[in-house]
């Protein structure tokens, strides 16, 4: 036998006994705001940094740009920057329960996602030009797509007394197999992994943890995504500020 041979048939022996790499174990977390700080979990990761945490809430803030904002052809020329935040840590099958108040403001959207390094992402998005529906959605990027898959996975649907009450809890309980939304511990939308199918392809999000992501964003500009939001921003009209609330976070293992 070669030296080489013998080298890799010990490499070969010795990584057998190491043990296997593991999925991001899931662990429990429930995330309030009773301080006035940010809870270690959460980073913000846009560049702007405008939010406060008070009254038991996390207040993500959507601020107007400086100087005039002139709107032509459906879109604005000035897009502003919401705040964002990441978890610190990422997970794999889990689920997950926003409890958030979305401003009702047409143009402005607010997102509750896990989203993966990889791309694979499971969306909650509220549209403040549509507060009686949430919008689903699910990216499992493949080597074969044109570019994403905007329109084959997303849903909209009701919010039950979604237009009596502000304060709603969105969940995302994602496993293996199939991926369930509910609001208000109601189960909406399920999403089997057979159902992911598209041009011979499962597009599932699996084997790639995730972090939760949060945030309030301007949909004003490009076009398209002014349309989809019934936007844009009409700036003269709204508060300089608005914002979103995230009462709580909470992840189950399940
Ligand atoms: C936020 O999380 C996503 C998903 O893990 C990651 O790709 C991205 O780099 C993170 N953003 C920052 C600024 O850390």
């Amino acid at each position: 036998m070669s030296l080489i041979l013998l080298l890799l048939s010990s490499l070969l022996v010795n990584a057998a006994h190491l043990p296997k790499p593991r999925a991001a174990d899931c662990q429990p977390l429930y995330i309030t705001f009773a301080d006035s700080f940010l809870p270690r979990e959460l980073v913000p990761i846009s560049h702007s940094d405008s939010y406060d945490v008070s009254d038991g809430g996390l207040h993500m803030y959507l601020e107007r740009p400086g100087g005039d904002v002139r709107t032509k052809d459906g879109v604005n020329d000035k897009v502003a920057d919401g705040a964002t935040f990441n978890s610190t840590f990422a997970f794999l099958y889990g689920k997950v329960t926003y409890e958030l108040i979305a401003p009702t403001i047409p143009g402005v959207v607010t997102a509750a996602i896990l989203i993966a390094d990889e791309g694979d992402e499971m969306d909650i998005e509220l549209l403040g030009s549509d507060p009686s529906h949430f919008q689903s959605n699910i990216f499992a990027p493949k080597p074969n797509d044109r570019g994403p898959l905007y329109g084959v996975f997303s849903s909209v649907d009701d919010i039950p007394d979604g237009t009596t009450k502000t304060v709603h809890s969105y969940s995302i309980d994602w496993n293996a197999e199939r991926i369930i939304w509910s609001v208000d511990g109601k189960d909406i939308r399920t999403l089997r992994k057979d159902q992911t199918m598209y041009h011979g392809v499962q597009h599932f999000p699996s084997s790639h943890p995730t972090r939760i992501q949060l945030g309030i964003w301007d949909a004003s500009s490009p076009a398209g995504t002014a349309a989809w939001a019934h936007g844009p921003i009409d700036w003269k009209n709204v508060p300089r500020r608005m914002e979103a609330v995230v009462k709580s976070v909470k992840l189950e293992c399940t």
